[in-house]
C-alpha cells in the first residue's frame, strides 16, 4: 500500500496530492485558467512561472491536510510527459529534488496514464480488460486496458482533440477559455437538435472509414460557416430588429454532436472488440451531456460503464499519485536524471 506524494504541472493547473494506493488523503489544485483566459489560451511562459510560485505552497498544504510527513512517504511521483516542457520541468525537478533529499524513490508518470487511473478514484471497476475513452485538451483516444502499463490504442483523433475542439469553438462563439465549461453553461437550455452538424469520419486510403477514429476539424469549420450565415442573416434583418446569434442553440448542438460521435464510436468499439466495460476519463469527461449519453447508450448496449469522479476529470495530482503508487507497488521507479518530454506515446 504505497504512500505517495504526487505533483502535476503539465499544463495550466498546478497540483499536489497525497495518495495511499487509490485513496486520496489530500489533494489541492491551483488553477491558472483566469490568467490564461485573458489571452484566449495557455501561454507557456506564464504557466511555468505560476507553477514555480504555486507548487511549494500546494505541497505544504497537502502535507498539512493529510498529516503525512516526508519521512513517512514510500515515494514521490511527478508527471514527466507529455505537456509543455517548461511547465513539466517544475513538478519533475521539484519531485526529484525532494525524493533525493529525503532518500525516497522517484516515479516519473505519463500524464495519460494518470488520466487512465483517475477512474480508480471512484467506484471499483469490474475485472478487466476494459475500453477507455480518454478525452482531454490534447488527446482523444480509445484504449484497451489490460492492466497497469498494458495499453493498446484502438482509436484516436486525426486532427483536433475533443477538448481542443471545445476550446476553439468557444473562442469562435466569443464564450472564452476554457471552452468546455463555457460551452456547457451556454448550451444548458439550448436546443441540441436545432443545427445539423457533421460527425467527422476518417477515410481509409484503401476505401471506407476507420471505425473507431475521430476528426473534429470539419465540425469546427461547419460551426464557423453556421455562425457566418447567421451573422449575415442577422445583419440583413437588423433594421427590423432581428435575433442576435442564438448562442444557446449553437452551443447545445455542438455539444450534442461531439457527445454523440464519441459515445457511438466508443460503444461500437467496445462491442466489436468484446470489451464489456466502457470507461470515460479526461477533462471533457466532466461534460454532463457526454456523461448522460454514455450512461444511456451503455445501458442500451448492455455495457458496464464508469466515469472518473467529476473532481478528478480535469488535471489533478491525485490521479498521478494512483499511477505512481501502482508503479511503485510493481517495483518500478525512475532514475533521478530523467528528462521531461513534450510528446511521448503512452
Ligand atoms: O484533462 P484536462 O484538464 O487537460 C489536458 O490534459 O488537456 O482537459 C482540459 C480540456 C479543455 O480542453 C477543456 O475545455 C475541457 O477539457 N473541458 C470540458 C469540460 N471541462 C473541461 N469539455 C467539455 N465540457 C466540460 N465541462
Ligand atoms: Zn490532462
Amino acid at each position: 500500500m504505497p504512500l505517495v506524494l504526487a505533483l502535476e504541472t503539465s499544463c495550466d493547473e498546478s497540483a499536489a496530492a497525497i495518495v495511499r494506493d487509490q485513496t486520496v488523503l489530500a489533494s489541492a489544485v491551483a488553477s491558472q485558467v483566469e490568467e490564461h483566459a485573458r489571452w484566449g489560451g495557455v501561454v507557456p511562459e506564464i504557466a511555468s512561472r505560476r507553477h514555480v510560485e504555486a507548487l511549494p505552497q500546494l505541497i505544504e498544504q497537502v502535507c498539512r491536510d493529510s498529516g503525512v510527513t516526508m519521512a513517512e512517504l514510500d515515494g514521490i511521483a511527478a508527471t514527466a510527459a507529455p505537456g509543455l516542457v517548461g511547465a513539466l520541468l517544475v513538478a519533475s525537478v521539484t519531485g526529484r529534488t525532494l525524493a533525493r533529499l529525503h532518500g525516497k524513490p522517484f516515479v516519473a508518470v505519463h500524464h495519460l496514464e494518470g488520466h487512465l487511473c483517475s477512474v480508480q478514484l471512484g467506484e471499483p471497476l469490474p475485472p478487466g480488460p476494459y475500453l477507455v475513452l480518454l478525452v482531454s485538451g490534447g488527446h482523444t483516444e480509445l484504449l484497451r486496458v489490460d492492466g497497469p502499463g498494458r495499453y493498446l490504442r484502438l482509436g484516436r483523433s486525426h486532427d483536433d482533440a475533443a477538448g481542443e475542439a471545445f476550446d476553439k469553438v468557444s473562442r469562435l462563439l466569443g464564450l472564452g477559455y476554457p471552452g468546455g465549461p463555457a460551452i456547457e453553461a451556454a448550451g444548458q437550455n439550448g436546443d441540441p437538435l436545432r443545427f445539423a452538424l457533421p460527425k467527422g469520419r476518417v477515410s481509409r486510403p484503401e476505401g471506407g472509414f476507420y471505425p473507431y477514429d475521430f476528426s473534429f476539424s470539419g465540425l469546427k469549420t461547419a460551426m464557423l460557416r453556421q455562425v457566418r450565415a447567421l451573422e449575415a442573416e442577422h445583419q440583413a434583418e437588423h433594421q427590423a430588429g432581428g435575433e442576435p446569434l442564438p448562442l444557446a442553440d449553437l452551443a447545445a448542438s455542438f455539444e450534442q454532436v461531439v457527445a454523440q460521435v464519441l459515445v457511438e464510436r466508443s460503444c461500437r468499439c467496445a462491442r466489436e472488440q468484446g470489451l464489456g466495460t466502457l470507461v470515460l476519463v479526461g477533462g471533457v469527461a466532466a461534460n454532463r451531456r457526454l456523461r448522460q449519453l454514455l450512461e444511456q447508450r451503455c445501458g442500451l448496449d448492455g455495457l458496464a460503464w464508469r466515469v472518473a469522479p467529476l473532481a478528478y476529470c480535469t488535471d489533478n495530482a491525485a490521479m498521478i499519485g494512483v499511477a505512481g503508487a501502482q508503479r511503485l507497488a510493481g517495483g518500478q521507479s525512475s532514475c533521478f536524471d530523467l528528462g521531461v518530454a513534450a510528446r511521448l506515446p503512452l
